[in-house]
């Protein structure tokens, strides 16, 4: 996927510097979709830069041996598609879950982060492309974002 691969390449440079383990897995019968999804790629690098910042960060929080891992699964679901982006890092809390796609809301130090990213990230994904975008989190275990997208 064309999108999918610009956001991996944008993520590989942060891979070198913290040990990320990035897994794929995608379906290689949406390919010949790739094209009308090209302008997904912003949509996706911030999902997935808020990912590798989770299971970053939770690896100076816990002392066991920790491997942060990030996976983006695509599957075919005849008339959507679906990717799928986990992360084992620190979860989302309970409080903050509704709070995560409203511009400005963060909870990085200040300078690491606008707040920006999963607004920006909504409207591409329901407002311009009429697809959806959840979350599933489990707070200091995972986040996983699921976004399906109609395929016309
Ligand atoms: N994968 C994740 N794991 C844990 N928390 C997350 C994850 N993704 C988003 N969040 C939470 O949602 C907040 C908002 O995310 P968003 O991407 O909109 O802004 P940001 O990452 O803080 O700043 P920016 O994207 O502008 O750099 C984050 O600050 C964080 O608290
Ligand atoms: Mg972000």
């Amino acid at each position: 996927a064309q999108a999918l691969q610009l956001a991996y390449h944008s993520i590989r440079a942060k891979d070198k510097t913290f040990n990320l383990t990035i897994e794929t897995d995608y379906d290689k019968s949406i390919e010949e979709l790739d094209v009308a999804f090209s302008d997904l790629s912003r949509a996706l690098i911030n999902i997935i830069d808020n990912a590798c910042y989770a299971s970053h960060i939770k690896q100076f929080k816990i002392t066991a041996d920790f491997n942060p891992t990030v996976s983006i699964t695509t599957k075919n679901l005849g008339t959507t598609i679906e990717i799928r982006i986990h992360d084992n890092g620190i979860g989302i809390p309970q409080d903050n879950q509704q709070k995560i796609f409203l511009p400005f809301f963060t909870t990085k130090p200040p300078g690491q982060g606008t707040g920006l990213g999963l607004s920006i990230t909504h409207d591409i994904i329901v407002g311009q492309h009429r697809g959806n975008l959840e979350v599933q989190t489990e707070p200091g275990n995972y986040t996983e974002f699921i976004i399906t997208l109609p395929k016309s």
